[in-house]
């Protein structure tokens, strides 16, 4: 019997998402944000090169050539992209693939920009073929053709743009069409962090934000936040409010794990969710290999999702896999869930480990 297991989730609110959610109060986001590629902690290759890229282009007098951002959510691209305009002195433009809606919505925010200015396009694999063919010049040439006038009358003029950066940003480069990913010249992967560099990034929000923080209180937080910044941030403000109403304002060790108790997430950063998942899979599959599709149907959340939001943390800890037979759950996940595997009862195991 498959068993329904998606009554009272609450897919929307998930505390744990690597996606931006409106419980984060933007305007604190964005000042938790680093500035500097100085202040911002991880990613050591992508800083590296970023910075020779960044110097070179300084020292010729040119802009930044385009970068392209990859990796799951919540991990810093859009910061990234504001480090490299601050960082070469420019301003920066945020828009994201689905926002652009008509080539004339990329010509006006094209024709705006000023000498050297970064125009960041988050969610860069959601635009329209037709707009994706303006930006080709646009990136090649800095400029752009626009059509005037309709029927047998209508001519195409070209205008030019100052030059500018593209940076763009994406969960899924394989959905970038070749030619627009052939006009990126820097392509660089964001990695999930290790708790050691999240714990130093809840440190320093915790001092942006003028709360007090001890070494164990950042490592459970950051040992709970799947290994992206965005929920460590997230954590760390609910963490805090506990602080302020249970104890004597600071986080600690045990506040911060109470707080997290109490928002059922578990000492991995694995929430009901991910435990659902997991479960699913478990209990009405037998581990795997199930298809993607057939787990998505199971527990009621899209397959995109899953792969891009659930499934990059639950392979780093090594709790499932992909095969080229589909998702499995590997004995780590079924350890943690408590569950023994299939074709080991208890005491075979037992008497394995005794040996
Ligand atoms: N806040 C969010 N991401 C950060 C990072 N990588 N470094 C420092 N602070 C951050």
């Amino acid at each position: 019997m498959i068993t329904n297991f998606t009554d009272e989730m609450d897919f929307e609110n998930r505390l744990v998402t690597p996606e931006y959610n409106e419980s984060d109060d933007s305007s604190l986001e964005v000042s938790l944000r680093p500035r500097t590629l100085n202040d911002y902690i991880g990613q050591d290759k992508v800083k590296e090169n970023l910075k020779i890229y960044m110097d070179a282009a300084k020292h010729r007098g040119e802009a930044m050539d385009h970068v392209l951002l990859y990796g799951p959510p919540g991990l810093g691209k859009t910061t990234l992209a504001g480090i490299i305009a601050s960082e070469m002195g420019v301003d920066i433009r945020v828009t994201s693939g689905p926002a652009i809606e008509k080539q004339g919505d990329l010509a006006a925010l094209l024709t705006n920009l000023n000498d050297g200015d970064v125009l960041f396009i988050d969610e860069i694999h959601r635009l329209s073929r037709q707009v994706e063919e303006i930006l080709y010049p646009a990136m090649e040439d800095h400029a752009i053709d626009i059509i005037i006038g309709k029927g047998p009358a209508a001519r195409s003029i070209r205008l030019d743009l100052p030059r500018f950066t593209l940076v763009g940003a994406t969960t899924r480069a394989g959905q970038l069409t070749a030619p627009l990913r052939d006009r990126f010249g820097v392509i660089l992967r964001l990695e999930l962090y290790t708790p050691d560099e999240l714990a130093d990034i809840v440190k320093r929000s915790a001092a942006v934000l003028g709360t007090g923080i001890d070494d164990d209180g950042a490592y459970e937080i950051a040992s709970r936040s799947r290994g992206t910044p965005r929920i460590a941030n997230r954590l760390l403000k609910r963490a805090r409010d506990f602080a302020e109403v249970m104890g004597n304002g600071v986080v600690t060790k045990d506040s911060a794990s109470l707080a997290l108790s109490r928002m059922e997430i578990d000492p991995l950063g694995l929430d009901n969710i991910d435990r659902l998942l997991l479960t699913a899979m478990i209990k009405n599959y037998n581990g795997g290999p199930v298809g993607l599709e057939t787990i998505a149907a199971a527990i009621g959340e899209e397959a995109i999702t899953i792969e891009d939001v659930y499934e990059p943390y639950l392979m780093q800890i090594g709790f499932l896999s992909r095969t080229p037979r589909g998702r499995v759950v590997t004995p780590a996940g079924y350890r943690h869930l408590g569950y023994p595997m299939p074709g080991t009862d208890t005491n075979s195991t037992q008497m394995k480990m005794d040996i």
